[in-house]
């Protein structure tokens, strides 16, 4: 195992950042992580409790602080997520809390994200709906961004909720718009009933990678399950979401479903199948993977049967 940065032998001795920056790189980088040095430097900036880009001015290391580095240097050898280590997850403009038992908000979900806050900013003053809302990264970016629009959070998870009614009330103290948290399972045929007929925007991130997929230690050991797994083919809560989905859009309506990579076709599929949607677009995400699709709620309000194959639109 590489070794991890020494420690100064004297109390009053400072180590350079970039010293202890370079052996952790070394360190994170033979347990595979990804972007070693980057998070190097995040958990650096981390520590000495300043952001990234002023890490060469800061002061070094004291003994006490590069104690900490290699603690967290090594819970990250372990593939632990760099958000569970400093507790944060940014999203859009937002950092959100997160931790044990809740999903970690990932950069691509930032474009569907940003898709329903351009859709909501054309209707005004919207009833936006968030299902699967996980720490609440959707609802909370489109409740910040659109202050005047009405926005519901569905989660089921005992665990998430804890986060998400924490991330909630962290914003609304901040002067956001406050959000509105369900307590329920998105799949509830009665799901949201008030709501019927009446959502302007609605958006998912669901649980959608099939049971057989092996996910990188991160996933498989931090993020929940029901966050991440949906049955044998990925699209057992997508399937009902779209079924509840033409019941609470308006007329009109925009719908925003993100998906695995590998349902760029499933997914625009189930769709157009539906019959209740019209306007069915496939998204790509900034590495040109199919992440997410979109759809209208049919003006008439009626099934039709034959619609015309969907598009594939840009982010
Ligand atoms: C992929 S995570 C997305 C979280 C958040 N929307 C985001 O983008 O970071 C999916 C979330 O759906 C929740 N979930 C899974 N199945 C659900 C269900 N049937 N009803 C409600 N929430 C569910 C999980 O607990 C998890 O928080």
């Amino acid at each position: 195992m590489t070794s991890l940065p020494q420690h100064p032998s004297e109390g009053t001795e400072r180590e350079r950042p970039s010293r202890a920056i370079a052996r952790a790189a070394q360190a994170l980088a033979a347990a595979g992580v990804a972007a070693p040095r980057a998070e190097a430097e995040l958990l650096a900036a981390y520590v000495l409790g300043v952001p990234r880009g002023r890490l060469a001015l800061a002061g070094g290391f004291t003994a006490d602080d590069l104690g900490r580095f290699d603690a967290l240097v090594a819970r990250r050898v372990a593939r632990e997520p760099l958000q569970h280590l400093t507790g944060v997850a940014g999203f859009r403009h937002l950092e959100l809390a997160v931790g044990p038992g809740v999903f970690v908000p990932r950069p691509e979900t930032e474009l569907l994200a940003g898709w329903g806050v351009e859709q909501g900013r054309r209707r005004g003053a919207p009833l936006v709906v968030d299902l699967c809302s996980g720490s609440g990264a959707i609802a909370l970016a489109v409740a910040q961004e659109l202050p005047a629009a009405r926005v519901v959070a569905v989660e089921r998870s005992p665990a998430a909720l804890a986060w998400l009614r924490r991330n909630a009330a962290d914003r609304a103290a901040a002067g956001d718009t406050p959000i509105e948290v369900v307590a329920a399972d998105v799949t509830d045929p009665g799901l949201l009933a008030d709501l019927v007929g009446r959502v302007d925007v609605l958006l998912c991130n669901p649980p959608y990678v099939p049971r057989s997929v092996s996910v990188p230690p991160e996933v498989a050991g931090h993020d929940p399950d029901e966050a991440v797994f949906a049955g044998a083919d990925g699209l057992t809560v997508i399937r009902p979401v779209i079924a509840r989905a033409a019941e609470l859009l308006r007329p009109g309506g925009a719908l925003g479903i993100e998906h695995d990579d590998t349902h760029g076709g499933a997914v625009p599929g189930l769709l157009a199948a539906d019959g209740r949607f019209v306007a069915v677009a496939e998204h790509r995400d900034l590495v040109d993977r199919p992440r997410f699709a979109t759809a209208s709620r049919r003006a008439d309000g009626q099934h039709a049967a034959g619609e015309p194959a969907w598009q594939t639109g840009s982010s």
